[in-house]
């Protein structure tokens, strides 16, 4: 049964200059995508970040490193949008077509926004597709089945490393920048299933609520930023944007 949606986020989704989205792994959870801190599902809960997503850990274990965001690629080239996607590439079509601007900014690495038709969407954290060799920086794009030795090597005799950001490295200078920007000109941001816990990224919610936006916040559970979302809508994003999409734009 489709929910009853407040007629401002409705009216708001229809006529906001610019709408800014940040996505976390909760908008690909209805994939099949594992996302960090779910409590039972979560890889953070399984797996421990400092062995795996830091410069420190390629370092000590290249080969433990390098097998595990490649076990990860290869997993997530068997997943498919789900309708949240969907749902977020139709927007910024209906957006744009109406004179709209629209900014896709994603924390997440593994490219269903694009694959869902999504366009110039920002990745905040890389992506598990393009690996980079440590010692040229040549980067290539990785579409193809598993390596077949951990660590893999460039042509140039380095090793390669996943093109994502681990914990304590900068986020993409260009790409914060121009989320940065989308964030403080806005006038309505949607926070979509992502825990709001991981800076800088979670830090443009409140970016973009000092600037004057109004903020949408779609997840299961309550996230930091909830109580001071100017809409806060509980459940799985797959199933309330769709829903969302529909009430403000079949009922016009
Ligand atoms: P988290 O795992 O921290 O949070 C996922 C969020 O999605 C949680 O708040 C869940 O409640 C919510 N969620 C679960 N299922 C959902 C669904 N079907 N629909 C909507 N929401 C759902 O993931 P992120 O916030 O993306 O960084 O984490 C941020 C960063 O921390 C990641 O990019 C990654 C991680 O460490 C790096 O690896 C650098």
């Amino acid at each position: 049964m489709t929910q009853p949606f407040d007629a401002d986020l409705l009216d708001a989704l229809r006529s906001a200059h610019h709408i800014a989205v940040l996505t976390g792994a909760g908008v690909s959870a209805e994939s099949g995508v594992p996302t960090f801190r779910d409590a039972l599902t979560g890889l953070w809960a399984r797996y421990d970040p400092a062995q795996l997503a830091t410069p420190e850990a390629f370092e000590r274990d290249p080969e433990l490193v390098a097998r595990w965001y490649d076990e990860r690629r290869c997993s997530v080239a068997r997943c498919v949008p789900n309708a949240g996607h969907v749902a977020l590439a139709q927007v910024q079509r209906q957006t744009i077509d109406r004179g709209g601007a629209f900014t896709l900014i994603t924390q997440n690495v593994d490219r269903l926004h694009q694959a869902a038709g999504s366009i110039d969407v920002i990745e905040l954290h890389g992506t598990l597709w393009v690996w980079r060799c440590i010692d040229c920086d040549m980067e290539t794009e990785e579409r193809g089945p598993a390596f077949s030795a951990f660590p893999s090597h460039c042509s140039c005799g380095g090793l390669k490393r996943p093109g994502v950001v681990w914990f304590g490295e900068e986020l993409p200078r260009h790409a914060l920048l121009q989320a940065q920007r989308a964030a403080t000109a806005c006038d309505l941001f949607l926070s979509i299933g992502t825990s709001s816990v991981v800076y800088p990224a979670a830090g443009l919610i409140d970016q973009a609520s000092r600037a004057g936006a109004r903020v949408l916040d779609v997840n299961p559970q309550e996230t930091p930023y909830s109580g001071r979302a100017t809409w806060s809508l509980r459940g799985a994003s797959g199933e309330i944007l769709p829903q969302l999409l529909s009430a403000a734009f079949t009922a016009e």
